[in-house]
Formats: C-alpha cells, sequence, structure tokens
C-alpha cells in the first residue's frame, strides 16, 4: 500500500510564546520541521511527504524540507489537516497525519501505525495517562470525581488513515471538528490504538523544549 505522510506545521505556537511559529524553533540546531520531516523521509513505508506550513513560512519550509511538497494550512488544525489532504496524490492509499509538534517521534510508532492499517480504517499510537486526572466545571473552578486512569489512554500522532475514509469522513465534517480518528468513529469505522511512545510527546509549552533537547541528543 502507498502510504503519505502529511505534517502539520501551521500553528503559531502561542504557548510556546516564541517570536516565531513552533516549527521553526531550533532544538539541536534543527528547526523541528526538520526533526519531524527526516523521521518520515528516511521512513522506507512512506513515499510521500506533505508539509502544511504557515502561508507566511512556506518558502521556509519548503528549503527546510526538499523532499516535501509544502502548502498553507488553515486557522485551525483541522483545516491545516484538509489543505494536506487536497495535495495528495492520486494513487496514495494510506496517510499518516502527524503533529511537527511531536518531532521526536520514533521510526518504529510509524511503522507500528501503518502496520496496524491492515485491520482497521483508523489507528491511532497511545501512552498510558500518568496524572490523577479529575472532572472539573472550568467555569466555577469547581472540582468533581477523579476519574480512573487505568482506563485512559493519552492520544498521539502519526494518526493512521485508509485515504479513502478519511477524505469521505473531512467533507462532511465541520472545519473545529476534534480529530480525525474521532470523524471516522462518527461515521462507523474502527480505530483501532497501537503503542506510542514518550519520545512522541508533543511539544507546547517553554519547558518542554529542554526535554527535546536531550532527545535529541541521545
Ligand atoms: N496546526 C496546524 N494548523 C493550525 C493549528 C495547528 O497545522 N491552524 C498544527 C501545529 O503546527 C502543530 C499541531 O497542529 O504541529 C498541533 O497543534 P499545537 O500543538 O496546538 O500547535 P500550535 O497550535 O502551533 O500551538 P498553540 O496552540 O500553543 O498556539
Ligand atoms: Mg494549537
Amino acid at each position: 500500500m502507498i502510504a503519505a505522510a502529511v505534517l502539520v506545521a501551521a500553528g503559531s505556537g502561542e504557548r510556546l510564546g516564541a517570536d516565531l511559529p513552533k516549527a521553526f524553533i531550533e532544538v539541536a540546531g534543527r528547526t523541528l520541521l526538520e526533526h519531524a520531516a527526516m523521521r518520515f523521509a528516511d521512513h522506507p513505508e512512506v513515499r510521500d511527504l506533505i508539509v502544511v506550513a504557515p502561508e507566511s513560512h512556506r518558502d521556509e519550509a519548503a528549503k527546510l524540507a526538499p523532499s516535501a511538497t509544502v502548502v498553507a494550512g488553515g486557522v485551525t488544525r483541522q483545516q491545516s489537516v484538509s489543505a494536506g489532504l487536497a495535495a495528495l496524490a492520486d494513487d496514495v492509499e494510506l496517510v499518516l497525519v502527524h503533529d511537527v509538534a511531536r518531532a521526536f517521534v520514533p521510526a518504529e510508532v510509524i511503522s507500528r501505525v501503518i502496520a496496524a492499517l491492515a485491520d482497521a480504517a483508523a489507528v491511532i499510537p497511545v501512552v498510558p495517562v500518568t496524572d490523577t486526572i479529575r472532572r472539573s466545571d472550568p467555569a466555577t473552578g469547581e472540582l468533581h470525581e477523579t476519574v480512573d486512569r487505568s482506563r485512559l489512554s493519552a492520544v498521539q500522532t502519526p494518526q493512521g488513515f485508509r485515504r479513502v475514509e478519511l477524505i469521505a469522513a473531512h467533507d462532511g465534517a465541520p472545519a473545529d471538528a476534534t480529530d480525525d480518528a474521532s470523524l471516522i468513529e462518527a461515521r462507523g469505522g474502527k480505530v483501532l490504538g497501537v503503542a506510542g511512545d514518550v519520545r512522541a510527546f508533543k511539544i507546547t509549552y517553554p519547558l518542554d523544549l529542554k526535554l527535546a533537547e536531550v532527545i535529541a541528543h541521545d
């Protein structure tokens, strides 16, 4: 099956608070976009690479990921994913949607997701939740019960999809829909979980860059 990766990098990285979009921040001498793109470009089972960049940084993205097709993203992540899907080659059968913010995803996770697509329309990498989690009311700050952690999974990327099912799910979806896997599920498709990896964590806050630096030198 021919696979393509859509790397979404069009966010602004507000929570990181830097003066440039998150994908263009450097860790260990390379931008997050380069770290992420490398991992997919080097993967033997991924043929095509599509990078969804901020409109202002399209040329920059094309320089950093020379083997990729670069398109401009949208206001929401969902819109950015849609822009990436529109650039897929006709013969692509499997699509991996990946957050460039998860720049250090190990190759094994990519392989596991692709392998599991033999049995499901959608595959998501998951890791156990380590924090104790309570339901709460964001409006009042009131705390409710603790949720049983053993019944929760944190979802990472790349999330893998059979192309036809993902396109169909996107076509009917609102622009601010939750994640792609939920869209598939809403249409009755099967979503399979595979083991993620802590190294595929999402770089969100400045402190996360320190962990990224450690992983990059590992
Ligand atoms: N993303 C995107 N287009 C958007 C919003 C997000 O391509 N309109 C991408 C980001 O570039 C990132 C991934 O989706 O790789 C996950 O989003 P997040 O970690 O929230 O990144 P940002 O939206 O850039 O960060 P923040 O929410 O702090 O602004
Ligand atoms: Mg965001």
